[in-house]
């Protein structure tokens, strides 16, 4: 079985000292970097923009997860594909073409992942899964790192985890909020791939280690 995949969000590291903080997760084993880009209208909160992440991504030996809290995502396709990004996660809800969002994200080089906040049904992908790289299954409402794990999120793995195999999808599950090592390991007995932790990660007295045990779920 292939291990869980595990992208550290930034969110939860040290503003005032970012450089010492990634090169901790450029040592380890993490998969990915998770960076979480609010525009404090889709989501209650205000996180960081380009002018930062250009040098967050100069830094950054792992490949970038990035997830867009904000309205209009496609707006900014470039600027995200020129920080050199792997994954594009925008919100199903900030989407009215979300069809279209996803190959403008496709034709520009990148993989395409789609996001749902917790109240957002796993069925209202059934048109779209076929041509997903990843469902990013929000466990807390979008906005803030420390947030409260919420258990349902366990039933919505589940029912993605079927809907991906019926439609011959090859789809990633990933799940952000809240993760740690218990909830970490319901989510990937539920069937994720992807362990989103900030908190967990940034606040542990060693972070590599704390990695290693999320990678070992
Ligand atoms: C929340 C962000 C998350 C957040 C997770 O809106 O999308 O990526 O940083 O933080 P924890 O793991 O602390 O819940
Ligand atoms: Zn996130």
């Amino acid at each position: 079985m292939n291990r869980t995949l595990v992208s550290p969000s930034l969110l939860s590291a040290n503003f005032a000292n970012l450089q010492a903080d990634i090169e901790k997760i450029n040592q380890s084993e993490a998969d990915w970097l998770h960076l979480d880009i609010m525009d404090g209208v889709f989501v209650p909160n205000i996180s960081f923009g380009f002018p930062v992440l250009k040098h967050v991504a100069k830094l950054s030996q792992k490949p970038l997860d990035v997830h867009l809290m904000i309205v209009s995502p496609e707006k900014f396709i470039k600027e995200v594909k020129e920080l050199g990004t792997m994954m594009m996660n925008v919100h199903y809800e900030a989407c009215s073409h979300l069809h279209r969002v996803v190959q403008q994200i496709k034709d520009a080089g990148m993989k395409a992942a789609v996001t749902l906040n917790p109240a957002t049904p796993v069925m209202l992908l059934t048109d779209i899964i076929g041509e997903l790289d990843m469902v990013l299954l929000m466990s807390v409402n979008p906005g803030f790192g420390g947030q409260k794990f919420i258990p349902h999120t366990l039933d919505k793995v589940k029912e993605l985890r079927e809907l991906i195999a019926r439609s011959g999808s090859q789809a990633l599950i990933e799940v952000d909020g809240g993760v740690n090592l218990e909830t970490g390991k319901q989510l990937v007995e539920a069937g994720a791939d992807v362990l989103v932790a900030g908190n967990a990660v940034f606040k542990a007295p060693d972070m590599i280690d704390m990695i290693h045990q999320l990678k070992s779920l």
